[in-house]
């Protein structure tokens, strides 16, 4: 459920009209409901009452302070997969002890810095950056706490580029090496080893994949204990899918998800780690964008929406759906009929839909793209020199931008022009 509702005719984001918004704002925008992101937090709190547990948010889906800030208020600790993103968690007031460090490519400054500031744990994926991570440690006079991600050659059943726990893919160490590298682990100066990591994909709608996966991080416990490792926190990842189209079968659910964890993982007594971003932060948000134009083609018509593909690139590059809905709300009955929805980008790609049917609309409607407040700000871009559009937070029938759209003179003025020209 999300607070994105019609109320007299009108979409809203809580209490507040989108055509509020876009009237002091200008289109596009995203737009986020902060009792969204604070309910979808608290379904997996809840989920995992009763365990030993921290929520780390994965602040890759979508990583304004003020995104963040909600979720730490509420006890969100934090996912982080680059230093900038551990120093923006940090500055929107996120304790170390509440960061968790993963990815396949941590730079010594990168490692450096989390080390000195403070880290509840990397998550270490290969032999090379224990060794350095070891190291760095080492030189800064501190040992810090580690989990191995683990890959456990399981199909997410998920699109193939966010799917990440098959042995082809670049993450984790392979399951069947680990008591290997746990050894090598253990004896490494800089490194105390508490416990295991996985992660194997985004967008599962299903459970099973999931089983598999918590299954053999099951047994990995037993064997790595009985070879004498202190196995005491288990960070599970994150991945379980949403319902991008309302007309779908919807994916688990939370409680689902967190009954999986008790039954497959809860005999341990390990402290739980998860890391949602997706399902947190996806239906807390909307791109909103304006119609350009409606022009004919040769047997369709085109939408032509100031949003582009630089904006919300999932389409393009997933193929992903995302409904849209336009934001007055239509008059009941009224006949629908197919649009391509694109944007002005100069390319095919930029289409956000091909032949979406939707009410009829004209010059100047305002639509809004659902889902995307996972994975939409976050990827954009300024291809075609277009401004990265401003974010918009919600809370009851108050809003505020949380991102300024830049000016064209901010935008120039980075590029610098060499003495020679
Ligand atoms: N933990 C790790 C180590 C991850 O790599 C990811 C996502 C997550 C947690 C969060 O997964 P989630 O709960 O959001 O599924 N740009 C793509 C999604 C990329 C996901 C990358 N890793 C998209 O728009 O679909």
């Amino acid at each position: 459920m999300d607070h994105f509702l019609y109320k007299n005719g009108a979409l809203h984001a809580e209490d507040v009209p989108l055509a509020d918004i876009a009237a002091e704002v200008g289109t596009p925008f995203y737009v986020y409901s902060s009792a969204t992101l604070l309910r979808h937090f608290r379904l997996f709190d809840e989920a995992l009452e009763g365990m030993d547990h921290l929520v780390c948010y994965a602040m890759k889906a979508a990583s304004n302070q003020a995104i963040l800030k909600t979720l730490a208020e509420a006890g969100a600790g934090m996912d982080v997969v680059s230093i900038g993103e551990y120093l923006r968690a940090k500055a929107a007031g996120v304790p170390g002890d509440k960061i968790v460090f993963s990815g396949v490519g941590k730079t010594v400054e990168e490692m450096c810095i989390a080390v000195e500031g403070g880290i509840r744990q990397f998550n270490v994926e290969s032999e090379p950056e224990m060794e350095l991570l070891s190291a760095v440690a080492q030189s800064l006079g501190k040992v810090v706490p580690i989990t191995v991600r683990v890959n456990p050659d399981v199909d997410a059943k998920t699109h193939a580029k966010i799917a990440t726990g098959k042995s082809e893919n670049k993450f984790g160490i392979p399951i069947s090496r680990a008591r290997e590298v746990y050894a090598m682990a253990a004896a490494l100066p800089g490194l105390e080893v508490i416990g295991i990591d996985v992660h194997i994909g985004s967008q599962l709608t299903e459970l099973e994949p999931f089983e598999l996966a918590y299954n053999k991080v099951a047994e990995l416990t037993e064997t790595l204990r009985a070879d004498g490792h202190d196995i005491r926190r288990l960070d599970l990842g994150g991945g379980l899918g949403i319902p991008y189209e309302r007309s779908n079968t919807a994916p688990p659910l939370p409680t689902e998800y967190g009954a999986l964890i008790k039954k497959t993982l809860g005999h341990l007594g390990c402290e739980i780690e998860i890391e949602p971003g997706r399902l947190i932060a996806g239906n807390a948000g909307l791109l909103v964008s304006s119609v350009i134009f409606v022009k004919s083609g040769e047997g369709r018509d085109f939408l032509i929406l100031d949003a582009a593909m630089n904006d919300l690139i999932r389409p393009a590059m997933y193929d992903a759906w995302h409904d849209i809905v336009p934001v007055i709300e239509p008059e009941a009955g009224v006949e629908q009929q197919p649009y391509d929805v694109v944007g002005p980008v100069c390319e095919s790609g930029d289409t956000f839909a091909k032949q979406r049917n939707l009410p009829p609309l004209a010059s100047g409607d305002l639509v809004a793209f659902r889902s995307a407040g996972a994975y939409g700000a976050v990827m954009s871009s300024e291809y075609n020199t277009r401004p990265l559009i401003p974010e918009v937070l919600v809370k009851d029938n108050q809003f505020a931008v949380i991102r300024q759209r830049p000016s064209f003179e901010d935008m120039i003025n980075r590029d610098t022009i060499p003495s020679w020209l």
